[in-house]
């Protein structure tokens, strides 16, 4: 029996020890578990805060983009809508805002109708279907701002893509056509002041070339008066002739007496002398007459006035009016067949006659002391243009004046004695106004030699 005891007591004595090592090796099965877990939630907790990092960072960067987006929306001085393709606002910039006086939360969400007005709801409503079939609308529309007033604006409808590159909505850009208009407005004013200033410029000049020339022209005039007067004075004495010869006759005097006062009276002499004297009466009054149109010409303010004439008539013209008023008077070279051959061409006469006068007394005040002063005239022509060389042989140009030459007040003549708009004023109109072009350059010997090159026809 106590051998059976002790024999039960040693297995339980076994047992016992063989379920505590089993007992340490299932806890140790544990700890190892356990480590395991931990290690793996090290693992998940590290990577939640990796995450949290890498999201951190993209919030930022996304926050940074937006901001940046964000600048140039409300910098921008242009209008911005961003709108889904249904015409929806989603987004509008602060240049709207100011423009219009509607908060951005007033207009999110709603439709664009909502800011047009209702004469353009219709091309509104169509923007989708255009922006669909890929063309870009550019318009003019008038837009509502919150007191119900209408803003004229001047838009551009674009498409707006998603990333997958499809169309997601529109974006459309616009520009008050107020302050547009008000600018092209100012800019007409100005540009029609500067024309008025320039018409009163060209006048003026028109007048102090027409002072230098009165002393010329009046005594153009005075030829022809002068002739007039004494066919006049001729034609005077005849009518008291013939008066006396016609009464003889009306009272029957005897063919004998009426022969004799014939004589006398010189009455055969005196018809054969009337036809040249009235021819010339017409002449030199046609000759009074011509001068004064021309004076009339060159004074009175023309308009573009385009018309056929012949251009060595103009230059044999400007040229005598200038050389009777000069007081030392050069030799003047025309170096074409006079006008009798005319040279047609299609421009305005008053203003060649003017640049044409401008060039003469600009060479003759050139000439100065010059021991032969001379100037000539050259004619060349090309297919199209015909170019009047008028050259002098005086002082010439200094170089470094050369390309001071045309600018507005520059002269070397002394003070009172010219204004520097002569050449100025040329060249505006032969360029401008003549469709032509003015040209200077100093002679290789002596003097300088200026072309006034003309269309043939001017183009209209
Ligand atoms: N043929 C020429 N020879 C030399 N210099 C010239 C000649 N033509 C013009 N110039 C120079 O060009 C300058 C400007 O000429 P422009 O005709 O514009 O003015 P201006 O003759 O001085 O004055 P105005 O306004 O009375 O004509 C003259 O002062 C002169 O120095
Ligand atoms: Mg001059």
């Amino acid at each position: 029996m106590n051998n059976h005891l002790t024999e039960n007591s040693t297995r339980l004595t076994n047992l016992a020890g063989l379920s505590l090592e089993m007992q340490q090796q299932a806890r140790r099965a544990d700890d190892q578990a356990w480590i395991e877990v931990i290690q793996h939630m090290d693992e998940i907790y590290a990577d939640l805060v990796k995450y949290q990092v890498d999201l951190e960072e993209k919030n930022s960067a996304l926050e940074n983009a937006q901001k940046f987006i964000q600048s140039i929306l409300s910098s921008m001085s242009d209008l911005l809508i961003v709108c889904d393709i249904n015409g929806n606002i989603q987004q509008v910039n602060q240049a709207l805002v100011c423009c219009l006086g509607f908060e951005c939360s007033n207009l999110e969400g709603k439709s664009l109708s909502y800011i047009f007005s209702d004469k353009h709801a219709p091309m509104i409503a169509d923007f989708p279907e255009h922006i669909r079939s890929g063309s870009i609308i550019d318009c003019e529309v008038d837009l509502i701002n919150m007191k119900k007033q209408t803003v004229p604006m001047a838009i551009n409808c674009s498409a707006r893509f998603d990333h997958k590159n499809r169309i997601s909505g529109m974006v459309i850009t616009g520009r008050p056509l107020g302050e547009l208009r008000t600018a092209y407005a100012e800019l007409q004013q100005a540009h029609e002041e500067l024309q008025t200033t320039q018409t009163q410029l060209i006048q003026s000049e028109k007048m102090a070339s027409l002072g230098r020339l009165v002393a010329g022209v009046a005594h153009e005039l005075n030829n022809p008066i002068s002739f007039l007067f004494a066919n006049m004075h001729v034609m005077k004495s005849y009518q008291h002739k013939l008066k006396t010869y016609l009464a003889a006759i009306h009272q029957q005097e005897s063919t004998n007496k009426i022969k004799s006062l014939r004589e006398k009276l010189n009455i055969d002499h005196l018809l054969f002398d009337m036809e040249p004297l009235v021819s010339g009466s017409m002449e030199g009054a046609e000759r009074v007459s011509d001068i004064v149109k021309n004076l009339q010409k060159f004074t009175t303010p023309q308009k573009q006035k385009m018309q056929s004439f012949n251009i060595l008539k103009v230059i044999e013209r400007a040229s005598s009016w200038v050389m009777t008023a000069a007081q030392t008077k050069p030799q003047l070279i025309l170096n074409f067949q006079k006008s009798e051959t005319a040279l047609m061409i299609n421009n305005n006469e008053g203003h060649i006659h003017q640049i044409l006068i401008n060039l003469f007394q600009n060479a003759i005040d050139a000439l100065g002391h010059s021991t032969e002063p001379e100037i000539s005239v050259n004619i060349t022509q090309d297919k199209s243009h015909i170019n009047i060389h008028v050259m002098d042989n005086g002082h010439g140009i200094k170089p470094e004046d050369i390309s001071k030459i045309f600018d507005p007040f520059f002269t070397t003549k002394a003070v009172g004695s010219g204004t520097g708009l002569g050449l100025y004023i040329s060249y505006g109109l032969a360029t401008e106004q003549c469709q032509g072009d003015l040209i200077v350059q100093n002679n290789t010997e002596q003097g300088c030699e200026f072309i006034l090159r003309l269309p043939m026809e001017v183009s209209i």
